[in-house]
Order: structure tokens, then C-alpha cells, then sequence
């Protein structure tokens, strides 16, 4: 429907031929908040994306239609740019970062829109980021690699959006494989595809439809306490350059000398490494009970040590604690709202999504929404 709705837009807007795009949002099985730790992550790329209709103009005007804001703006990229509105500060930071890694683009006039929930933790904000990095690529035969590409879009997150992520998202946008979640070892950045096969159940998503205002801040405080983690534990150990370098049962021994709340992002954060390699285990097993009991353990991790769950996740998760045929459950992405993840037997569908309806909307005066996913393809041209 958005694909169509993308087209027609183009057509009304500016008229004339036009090339068409898509890159999807994400899920992450497991691997949170480690990537920008050098650690490892196991995310996959959804049947949701943003579509976008794109044609190259002599100059250098770019004109972006939002579908979904309906709003517009028109910029030159060789002069400074006033105000806009927060949408357009991805594409015009893919822009600029493609003109800083050295390649030189002309303008364009765009329409994009998608059906990728707005933060649901699914980032939508990513795949906004890859479908134009991707786009341009083509448009301008400029023959950047996909890594690169994602690359691209993170430095546009970071400094057109200010959000320090890590480079998880951009990567599974860029990268994703149908059926597929990817490991991606955020140090090298070499990656494996690894076939989810679910037999007999499947991945919900529960959207608890709130986004606490402070999730950029506190992800960048969080970033920073890594960091500061890092700094003291290479004090102690020899030859940490990140947390990936450390293992978990080694930060204990520092307990007093980091201090109480460097302790525990430092202990999250060793174990939630070692529990994405037991989980891609787990999965070459066959061993889904294993991936479930993993995916319980993030949680707890994330709530009671990383502190970056909120009242409505928790909620979700121990619904599905107490709902038979829940093998696992977590927050999943930044966190301070968005989605839970749930490997769920399909039979236990439907009966998980009315006990935490109701449980939820006891507590919180309004339902979550559930979404079904699909592991597709990533970033392409139609
Ligand atoms: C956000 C960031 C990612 C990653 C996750 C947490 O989605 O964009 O880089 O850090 O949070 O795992």
C-alpha cells in the first residue's frame, strides 16, 4: 500500500520518470547495547521498510517529501542549512556525510514514506538513513560497499541527529537476508547469516507505544559509562581497548573500584556478549528453550543492571514469564520504551496477546499493539 502511495506522491509532487528504493526496519534477537562496546549482536532486517521515489536534478537543490509528516523541504547542499524539521535531518546527514567521505553528488528530488512504526525501537530512523545512502549510491554511481554505506548513515546519526548509536542498525538495514538473523561481530565487522528456523513458533513484537523522552540522552550517558568502564578496567587488565575484550566473571574482582553504577553497566554488558554467542549456539542446536531462557536473561540484565527498561516492558515481559508457551522474552533496541520481543509458540498467540492487553491496559489505561514479522531483505532498488 505505501509503495503505491510513494509512487503516486512522486507523480503529483514533481512528475517524470523516477528510480524506487526500499530498506527495512530491524529486530535484534539478542545482543543489546553491545555494539558500540565492539561486542557482538544478532539482529535481523523486517518486512517493514521505508520506500523511497527518487530522480537526480542538475545543481545542487535537494526537494524531500515526507509522505508520513506530510511535510516538505527544499535545501542547497553547498550552503549552510537553516532549521528543519527533525525527519529531514537523515537524509540531509546522509548528504553531508557522503560529501565528507569524498564523493561528490549532485541534487535530487524525493518522496518517501513507510510503514516501519515510529519509535517502536524498530528503527525506522535507520532504515531511513540506508534507503537514501543506498539510493544515492545507485543514483551516483558512486560504488560504496554496503558496510560502508552503513557507515555513512551512523555518522548521520551521530552528527546530524545526535544520537551516538552504535552501528547495529544501519548494518542489519543494509544487510538483512530473508530468514536469516545476522551475527555481526561489531569489532571487525565481519558477519555470518545464520537460518532461524522456528518451527512451530514464532517472533511477536509488543509495542507498548510509549518513547520516554529521555532515551538519546541517557543512551549517550550510557555510551559514556562504557567508556569510563574501559578507561579504569585498562588500568587493572592488560590489553582491554573496549568491553568486548573482557570477560564477565573478570569485572567482579573490580566491583569497589569501579563504583557501584560503572559496576553494573560493565557486568551487562561482558554478559550480554557471551550470551549472543550462546544464543547463535543455541540456535545451531536446534535448542529454542535455550534461546528463550537467554532472552529472559537480557531482559533482567537491561532492567536491573543497564537501567533501560521502563514500567510498561517489564509488564510485558512478566506477562510472558507467566504465560505458557512464552519460551522468551526482552525489551529490545535502545529501550525507555518501544518493543518487547517474544518467542512464542504460535499456538500461544493468541492467548499471550489478551493476557497482556488486559494486563496492560489495567495498569496503564491503553492496549499494545502486536506486530508479526517476517526476516526479509535488505536495502534495494525495485
Ligand atoms: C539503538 C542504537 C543501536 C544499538 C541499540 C541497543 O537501536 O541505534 O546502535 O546500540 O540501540 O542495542
Amino acid at each position: 500500500m505505501k509503495e503505491i502511495q510513494v509512487k503516486k506522491a512522486f507523480e503529483e509532487t514533481f512528475g517524470g520518470t523516477y528510480r524506487f528504493f526500499a530498506a527495512p526496519g530491524r529486530i535484534n534477537l539478542i545482543g543489546e547495547h553491545t555494539d558500540y562496546n565492539e561486542g557482538f549482536v544478532l539482529p535481523a532486517a523486517i518486512d517493514k521498510r521505508i520506500y523511497l521515489a527518487i530522480a537526480p536534478l542538475k545543481g545542487s537543490i535537494i526537494k524531500i517529501k515526507s509522505l508520513d509528516f506530510d511535510q516538505s523541504v527544499e535545501i542547497n547542499i553547498h550552503e549552510p542549512a537553516g532549521e528543519m524539521p527533525h525527519w529531514a535531518k537523515y537524509p540531509y546527514g546522509v548528504v553531508k556525510e557522503i560529501q565528507a567521505a569524498g564523493y561528490s553528488i549532485g541534487g535530487f528530488q524525493a518522496v518517501f514514506g513507510g510503514d516501519i512504526p515510529k519509535g517502536a525501537g524498530l528503527s525506522s530512523s535507520a532504515a531511513l538513513e540506508s534507503v537514501f545512502a543506498k539510493a544515492l549510491n545507485v543514483l551516483y554511481k558512486l560504488e560504496i560497499n554496503r558496510m560502508d554505506l552503513a557507515k555513512i548513515g551512523q555518522r548521520a546519526e551521530h552528527n546530524y541527529a545526535g544520537v551516538k548509536c552504535g552501528i547495529m542498525d544501519q548494518f542489519a538495514s543494509l544487510h538483512g537476508k530473508a530468514g536469516h538473523v545476522m551475527k555481526l561481530d561489531c569489532r571487525s565487522l565481519e558477519f555470518e547469516y545464520f537460518p532461524l528456523q522456528l518451527e512451530g513458533h514464532e517472533l511477536l513484537l509488543a509495542d507498548t507505544r510509549v518513547k520516554h523522552n529521555l532515551a538519546s540522552s541517557e543512551y549517550n550517558r550510557r555510551r559514556a559509562d562504557c567508556e569510563e568502564g574501559v578507561l579504569l578496567l585498562q588500568s587493572k587488565m592488560h590489553g582491554v581497548k573496549s568491553l568486548r575484550d573482557v570477560r564477565s566473571k573478570d569485572v567482579y574482582p573490580y566491583r569497589d573500584f569501579l563504583g557501584e553504577q560503572i559496576f553494573l553497566c560493565c557486568e551487562y554488558v561482558t554478559e550480554e556478549n557471551e550470551r549472543v554467542l550462546y544464543t547463535t549456539k543455541a540456535l545451531e542446536e536446534g535448542n529454542l528453550k535455550k534461546v528463550g531462557e537467554l532472552l529472559y536473561q537480557s531482559h533482567e540484565g537491561l532492567r536491573a543492571k543497564y537501567f533501560v527498561s521502563c514500567a510498561e516492558l517489564d509488564l510485558l515481559v512478566d506477562v510472558a514469564r507467566k504465560t505458557e508457551g512464552v519460551l522468551g522474552a526482552r525489551m529490545m533496541g535502545g529501550g525507555f520504551g518501544g518493543c518487547t520481543i517474544n518467542l512464542i509458540k504460535s499456538d500461544a498467540v493468541e492467548a499471550f496477546k489478551q493476557k497482556s492487553a488486559k494486563a496492560f491496559s489495567e495498569s496503564f489505561g491503553k492496549e499494545p499493539v502486536f506486530y508479526q514479522v517476517n526476516l526479509s531483505e535488505g536495502a534495494r532498488e525495485f
